[in-house]
């Protein structure tokens, strides 16, 4: 039994990642079966309480069948999204030119009300999903959140959309790295996306049969790392590949971070290089390194993507005609089903060190620098 429902709205919040849009195309399908309206609120929440930036309504669009053909093969979002988008925390700007973090939340419960909106589905990582489920509780409103970052680190769901796609091309682009490097005798450090996991290093690294795998859950030991490319060296084995998460640390140390913005997460970055430099001074053999970056957000889903990302949106719309609010749609192999948000917001699930894809790695040969 329906509860009421005539109208949803959509978010897309934090770093993009491909199958957002077939996310945002199955909700609008499954709606429209169901009668109810879908509206966009674009990037974010800021389209629903910024209203400075979209005058006229320009921040909420209307989703139609019309509106969504023809996306779901489409990397980003058709509604925008942003990594700056916290409404209880919003950055604004003082007279003396400082940054002050402002709870504007209320205000985009005062936009809800003013569309008339009965519920709201929220495609988002950890950060978004708090997000949510904060403005639920304050607004009393009915939410659905639906799990997606490439970067693969949130409990409760097997797998997260983005994932596999960021996998595929970090594979891709690891597998042309080895011509490049045993055609030069050189070693390659490949730095991909993952901040506080290491999932992209570790699935693309063992497909990509890189020699090294550096994660943030391992603290390395760049000696050990250096030892790995000399023992090759010795067997004849003239390049490297060295695959590294952009959050991984040194024992003892910090991630490498290039900028902390108020009202946005630290930016990770430099790991790459650095690791280059100390491999080149440490073995004396050339050492490139290469970034993939936000290539990894980009692009069309992969299939797996596409199917778990209209499997998400159509479970999100189901659970708001069960009644359901406060709950997160989540793969659990064979079943997509529901579990609290607060399992998943404010949480980060770390590769585990006793997985088998570690224990695989090793008996690969793979080292993890320690
Ligand atoms: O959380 C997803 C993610 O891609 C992280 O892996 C990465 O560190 C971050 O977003 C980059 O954020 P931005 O797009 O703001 O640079």
């Amino acid at each position: 039994m329906a509860h009421e429902i005539r109208r949803i709205a959509v978010s897309t919040g934090g770093g993009d990642a491909p199958g957002l849009n077939a996310v945002i195309r199955a909700v609008v399908h499954a709606a429209n079966k169901r009668g109810w309206e879908v509206f966009g609120i674009r990037d974010g929440y800021n389209g629903i309480f910024l209203k400075e930036r979209y005058p006229n309504g320009t921040g909420i669009i209307p989703l139609t069948r019309e509106r969504v053909r023809g996306i779901t093969h489409l990397g980003g979002t058709i509604i925008g999204t942003t990594n700056r988008g916290n409404p209880f925390k919003y950055p604004m700007p003082q007279p003396d030119g400082t940054i002050k973090e402002t709870d504007r939340a209320d205000e985009v419960i005062a936009g809800f009300r003013e569309h008339g909106f009965d519920a709201l589905i929220a495609i988002g990582g950890d950060g978004s999903l708090s997000i949510a489920n904060d403005l639920a509780k304050r607004g009393n409103i009915r939410v659905i959140g639906v799990p997606k970052t490439i970067d693969n680190d949130l409990e409760g769901t097997v797998a997260t959309f983005g994932f596999d796609s960021a996998v595929s091309f970090a594979t891709e682009a690891i597998d042309r790295l080895h011509s490049t490097a045993e055609s030069h005798h050189r070693v390659m450090v490949v730095e991909v996306m993952g901040r506080t996991a290491g999932w992209i290093a570790l699935h693309a690294g063992v497909a990509g049969t890189a020699d090294v795998i550096l994660i943030p859950e391992i603290p390395y030991d760049i000696a050990i790392v250096a030892e790995k490319i000399n023992e090759r060296e010795r067997a004849g084995r003239h390049f490297s590949i060295i695959v590294v998460a952009e959050g991984a640390m040194p024992k003892g140390g910090t991630a490498s971070v290039i900028e902390k913005e108020l009202g946005k997460a630290e930016r990770f970055g430099g790991l790459g290089e650095k690791i280059a430099a100390q491999i080149q001074a440490l073995t004396n053999k050339e050492t490139r390194c290469v970034v993939l970056g936000h290539l990894l957000r980009g692009g069309s889903p992969s299939a797996f993507d596409r199917l778990l990302s209209l499997r998400f949106g159509a479970a999100a719309v189901r659970a708001l005609e069960e009644g359901q609010s406060g709950v997160v749609v989540v793969l659990d192999p064979p079943t997509v089903r529901y579990i609290p948000m607060e399992q998943v917001a404010h949480r980060v699930r770390h590769v585990p060190l006793d997985c088998d894809t570690i224990a695989t790695a090793k008996d690969l040969g793979i080292s993890f620098g320690i």
